[in-house]
């Protein structure tokens, strides 16, 4: 297993830029299945998670080349239904495949994800929306089974906003007989760029970008050449490298839109941040002020920046909260913080954060991806060597960091396992 050692106090200097969204490319691949042809998916980010829903998409029949940044898909081989326990189980978002197939077949058999370090995921509500839809849905020997020739449109009111049972139960939508209702959907940059993918395809969708989406059922879609959204989360975490580090950086081929509460949050810590349409600057930070966080559905703050702006905070002069509700277990990160001379404690789902004057490098394990992302964080503020093990996490969601943050300055060396 690799690791990064890195050598804190550097300035960071110039432009970093951004990759395209692993969360918008991992449902856009998925769709794919729902029509037979040749895709062209643009801006792909060269990471572990889109090599195994690659190696998903491959095993169910389709022909993939991945180069440069473009995947070339044809789907017209696909001939299987059934995704399989030992990819599954490697990565959450392959459940994003059960839709795709029950429009697809009428019927899929896809491996339950299993337990995650962030914390319990169910998949209670993909499981109840396609019931919904008409389809029969059971839970055999750690399989989901959905069979469904018949697919028909229904009213659903989904319990609590999840980005992936949206993802999921729009693809079914788009195939079904009849108009879908759906109402309190997740509004993620991400959904919506699968949902503008799928109008791109033929399908029939109103209401983008809102919580109420309104489906009408198509006979056919066909297939289309897209690029993917820049990552916004990539780009929240080069923003705070910037912070962090008192740097002056420019974040480039990005979308500040997308990010409008993390720039907010950054602003009140003190930052000076212009913006772009498609880029953003950050002037070097003399003294960092506590801000508090609350985690919750876009557009408020992301809960997969929490633990990067935790990492901020441990410097900031005087006390932050940061509270998540989206995941509430999700706090390995403040372990690992500490060992960094972080002063972190927990009530129950709220981390209460004492900056202190200086973090001090330690050998440190990386958790999760967006963990992962804090202690790097955190490594390039500290003083000395900082090592982080296990960044398999990080190189599931983070294009080739070390070098994108080797090229504004930063002292960072992958250690190969
Ligand atoms: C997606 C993102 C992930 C991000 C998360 C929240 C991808 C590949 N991953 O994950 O990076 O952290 O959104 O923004 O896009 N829930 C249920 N039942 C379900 C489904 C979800 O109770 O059937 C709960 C979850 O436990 C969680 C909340 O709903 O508390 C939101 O989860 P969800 O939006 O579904 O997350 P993912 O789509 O898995």
């Amino acid at each position: 297993m690799d690791s990064f050692v890195i050598k804190g106090g550097k300035t960071l200097k110039g432009q970093i830029s951004v990759s395209g969204a692993k969360n918008a490319t991992l449902p856009i691949l998925a769709a794919t299945m729902l029509a037979d042809g040749a895709f062209r998916l643009t801006n792909v980010p060269y990471l572990n998670d889109i090599k195994m829903m690659v190696f998903i998409l491959r095993y169910l029949g389709a022909k993939i080349d991945f180069y440069d940044n473009t995947i070339e898909i044809d789907t017209a081989g696909i001939n299987s239904w059934e995704a399989p326990y030992e990819m599954v189980s490697k990565m959450r978002a392959s459940i994003n495949v059960l839709g795709p197939l029950l429009a697809r077949f009428g019927e899929a058999k896809v491996s339950l994800p299993g337990g995650c370090a962030i914390g319990p995921r169910p998949v209670d509500l993909h499981l109840k929306a396609m019931a919904a839809l008409g389809a029969t849905v059971s839970v055999e020997h750690g399989y989901v089974l959905a069979r469904g020739k018949h697919l028909k449109g229904a009213e659903i009111t989904f319990e609590k906003v999840s980005v992936g049972a949206t993802e999921n139960v729009l693809c079914a939508a788009v195939l079904a007989k009849g108009t879908t209702l759906l109402h309190n959907c997740a509004k993620e940059p991400e959904v919506t760029s699968l949902v503008d993918f799928l109008i791109a395809m033929g399908a029939d969708i109103q209401g983008c970008g809102t919580s109420d989406l309104v489906v009408t059922g198509v006979t056919k879609l066909h297939a289309v050449d897209y690029p993917m959204i820049p990552d916004r989360i990539e780009a929240g975490t080069f923003l705070i490298a910037g912070a962090i580090t008192g740097s002056a950086l420019t974040v480039t081929d990005c979308h500040p839109s997308h990010l409008t509460s993390l720039l907010e949050h950054l602003r009140q810590a003190g930052c000076t941040i212009d913006v772009e349409p498609d880029s953003m600057h950050i002037h070097p930070l003399h003294r960092i002020l506590p801000v508090d966080v609350i985690t919750r559905p876009y557009p408020e703050f992301p809960t997969d920046l929490q633990a990067q702006f935790m990492a901020l905070m441990t410097l900031a002069q005087g006390t932050s909260r940061i509270e998540e509700t989206i995941f509430p277990d999700r706090f390995m990160h403040v372990a690992e913080l500490n060992r960094l001379d972080a002063s972190i404690g927990m009530d129950k789902h709220i981390a209460i954060i004492d900056g202190v004057q200086q973090l001090s490098g330690a050998q440190v394990m990386a958790t999760d991806l967006r963990a992962s992302a804090a202690l790097v964080l955190a490594g390039l503020a500290a003083r000395g060597g900082t090592t982080i093990s296990r960044i398999y996490h990080i190189d599931r969601g983070y294009d080739r960091i070390e070098r994108k943050l080797q090229l504004v300055g930063a002292d960072i060396r992958r250690i190969k396992g």
